[in-house]
């Protein structure tokens, strides 16, 4: 034991002495509202969760997950491949599959494994995958995973991009892997070119829509449909049922052909248990409120457009997109702590983002919106950061 190095990577001792630390805080319940009672800290409103159409605690959802359990337990028998295999299961898969406008879908126990065991079994040492620069760190550790040659090109830099797809060293079949929504930054892939550089240059592309699902597109159904491509711009489609779908587990979704090959070769599939009745069930019954709900995807919006022009109004710097995630740029990890814990106090549910998370000198708050807050709730936080902003000191107006 005394050979590991267990220091984590980041202050998060001298974080607890200064009394900046607020992570792993237990919340004992959700209230209404969109707030959330902390302990040791009572109620705040929530501004930094994944909830983005606030579907956690929905009626329809939670009355699936008491059938599942009623009808199946808490469990299942193990691994999908032997004796895991829910009706519940396949149903789901077939509701993601016409969401996504693909011929099939397979599940995985989460998105972190949905990108990891994918990626390593599409890909191996003779291949190479071109990534973003800003992917998210499950579509990282696929690759590492997968042996392949491990490119990466500047954040959303479609003439890197193309200059990758053309570079004749790099062996083998080439698989393009994208996030819809960069979680850390927000901001949108430019899928309509990386979709046609792709099919130029004769490599997969694969979209990883943790962050777009029930968010981007009039009607919340993704990335394709914010930018008005047909649903074969991409073939390969991984998304997670933890953010806008109130559950557990991921996805991904493409030809009948690939979810055939990843139930059979995926290690992350074979090896692990299946998804939980109740889990399945909510997540299914998620995809069905979605569509029978369209006005939560239209308030989500309008509430990000509203959050975006406070803080612009307030001198703060954010990347502007129509995403549900606002990086609010502190650029210093103690001043981001300073911010986010001076908000914490006020009731305000938002976390600081430091180095090693985003890169050195880029700390920021990431804020997140969803549906269910309403005008006066954005007013508060708006004026909780604008007077943390101006207690903290060289955050507004600042730009870099
Ligand atoms: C872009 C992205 N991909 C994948 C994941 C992993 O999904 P899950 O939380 O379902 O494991 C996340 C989660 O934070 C994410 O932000």
């Amino acid at each position: 034991m005394n050979l590991l190095n267990l220091e984590p990577a980041w202050p998060v001792e001298q974080g607890r002495e200064a009394d900046l630390y607020f992570y792993l805080e237990a919340i004992e319940e959700y209230l209404p509202g969109n707030r959330v009672r902390v302990l040791g800290h009572g109620d705040m409103i929530m501004l930094g969760g994944y909830s983005y159409l606030g579907l956690i605690g929905h009626p329809a959802i939670n009355e699936a997950a008491h059938r599942a359990i009623d009808r199946y337990g808490t469990g299942t028998h193990g691994v999908r491949m032997l004796a895991g295999t829910l009706v519940l299961h396949r149903e789901l898969e077939a509701k993601i599959a016409a969401f996504k406008g693909t011929e099939a879908a397979t599940t995985f126990s989460s998105g972190f494994f949905a990108n990891v065991s994918s990626i390593a079994a599409l890909v191996g040492r003779h291949d190479t995958v071109i990534c973003d620069k800003l992917d998210h760190a499950s579509i990282v550790d696929g690759c590492l995973l997968s042996g392949a040659k491990f490119v990466r090109f500047a954040h959303n830099d479609m003439a890197h991009l193309e200059r990758s797809l053309t570079n004749s060293a790099y062996p083998g079949k080439r698989l393009v892997i994208v996030d819809g929504v960069y979680s850390m930054d927000g901001d949108i892939v430019n899928l309509p070119e990386v979709s046609r550089l792709c099919r130029e240059h004769g490599a997969t592309l694969m979209v990883d829509e943790a962050h777009s699902v029930g968010v981007l597109g009039v009607t919340g159904h993704g990335i394709e449909e914010h930018f008005g491509l047909p649903a074969d711009a991409v073939d390969i489609k991984m998304g997670t049922l933890s953010k806008a779908i109130p559950s557990i587990g991921g996805y991904i979704a493409g030809s009948a052909k690939l979810c055939e090959f990843l139930s059979h070769q995926a290690r992350g599939f074979i090896y692990s248990g299946a998804l939980p009745p109740a889990s399945a069930a909510a997540a299914l019954a998620a995809f069905e409120v979605i569509e029978a709900e369209p006005e939560r995807v239209r308030r989500l919006q309008e509430n990000a457009a509203y959050l975006a022009e406070g803080l612009r109004a307030a001198g703060f710097d954010f990347k502007d997109s129509p995403t549900a995630i606002f990086p609010i740029m502190c650029w210093d990890d103690w001043q981001a702590w300073r911010l986010a814990r001076s908000c914490q106090r006020r009731g305000v549910y938002v976390q600081a983002i430091p180095h090693p998370i985003v890169p050195k000198g880029q700390a920021r708050l990431r804020a997140a919106v969803n549906a269910t807050h309403t005008a006066e709730d954005l007013d508060y936080c708006l004026s909780v950061l604008r007077e943390g902003a101006e207690e903290v000191g060289g955050i507004l107006g600042v730009a870099r």
